[in-house]
């Protein structure tokens, strides 16, 4: 399923660069080397990162 349909990010690759280290979805779009464009996809980004971000807290628990 792809997230970002202006770039073609799938949910996958978000992901894959979410455990690579992006803290924010410019460092997303800069794993993938491209830019953000319309914008829709930054929000199901910025949940991505942060339910991430939960799990590793719950984890660390
Ligand atoms: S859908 Fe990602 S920049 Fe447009």
């Amino acid at each position: 399923m792809y997230v970002c349909n202006c770039n073609g990010i799938r949910e996958r690759q978000v992901r894959a660069a979410i455990e690579a280290g992006a803290a924010r979805p410019a460092d997303v779009f800069r794993a993938h080397g491209c830019k953000v464009q319309c914008a829709r996809c930054v929000c199901e980004m910025r949940e991505m990162i942060d339910q991430s971000r939960e799990a590793l807290r719950f984890a660390a628990e």
